[in-house]
């Protein structure tokens, strides 16, 4: 495979101060109603990434599930790695590519857990199924083998016999608080766009960075 004479030319849009939206939540939703209107995979999919006691930073991808004036919100288990780096440290970052669009959104941001009841109602919505893997599965903890999680899948799938469990007390929700937004749109030869807000004494300042 030939990577290093690999490459593309982005002339899909371009971005200007004038052109974005006052408010970066406004600006986004803008980009993601675009990612889903031009039929990305996984559109909502995100690196969310935390900073690690060790040093090394974790990424991994979560589904956005909502977002407001407030911020980003994806659901996990509050037992996960990323749930405990994030009792640790709770400033981490969002990163979205969506290929088709030539564009990347990067947000750095405050972690906070949802409410119980914003938790809850996400829960419930959810296919039987994704709610009893989630009361399955002791997410990022070693497994033995395959074989234990289905039998422990079983053994719910029994005990519940179609009823829906209740939210597990360690699942639920992350609103991510952002500080700072930046958002790139590729551009010929390599003269991208990036166009970035700051939050600066509660109001978003926006400024051109270099590509
Ligand atoms: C497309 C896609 C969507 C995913 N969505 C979620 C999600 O919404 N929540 C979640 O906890 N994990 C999701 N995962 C799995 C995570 O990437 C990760 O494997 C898991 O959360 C464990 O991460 P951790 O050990 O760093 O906590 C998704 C993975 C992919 C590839």
């Amino acid at each position: 495979m030939k990577l290093d004479s690999t490459r593309r030319e982005y002339r899909y849009a371009a971005l200007t101060k004038q052109s974005v939206a006052a408010s970066p939540i406004d600006q986004f939703k803008d980009w993601l109603n675009d990612a889903q209107l031009a039929n990305v995979n996984d559109f909502s999919a995100m690196s969310m990434i935390t900073a690690e006691a060790d040093g090394f930073p974790q990424s991994r991808i979560v589904l956005l599930k909502d977002i407001s004036t407030e911020g980003f919100t994806f659901f996990t288990n509050y037992d996960s790695r990323k749930g405990k780096a994030i009792e640790k440290n709770n400033k981490v970052g969002l990163h979205f590519f969506w290929s088709e669009l030539e564009r990347q959104v990067r947000i750095d941001g405050i972690a906070e857990k949802t409410t119980r009841k914003e938790s809850e109602q996400y829960f419930n919505s959810r296919p039987l199924e994704s709610q009893i893997a989630a009361c399955a599965s002791a997410q990022s903890a070693t497994l033995t083998s395959r074989s234990k999680l289905e039998e422990q899948v079983r053994s719910l799938q029994n005990a519940f016999k179609g009823e829906h469990p209740e939210c597990p007390e360690n699942w639920g929700g992350y609103l991510v608080c952002p500080v700072r937004i930046e958002f790139w749109q590729g551009r010929e030869s390599r003269l991208h766009d990036r166009i970035v807000y700051e939050l600066v004494e509660k109001e978003w300042k926006i400024k051109r960075l270099s590509p």
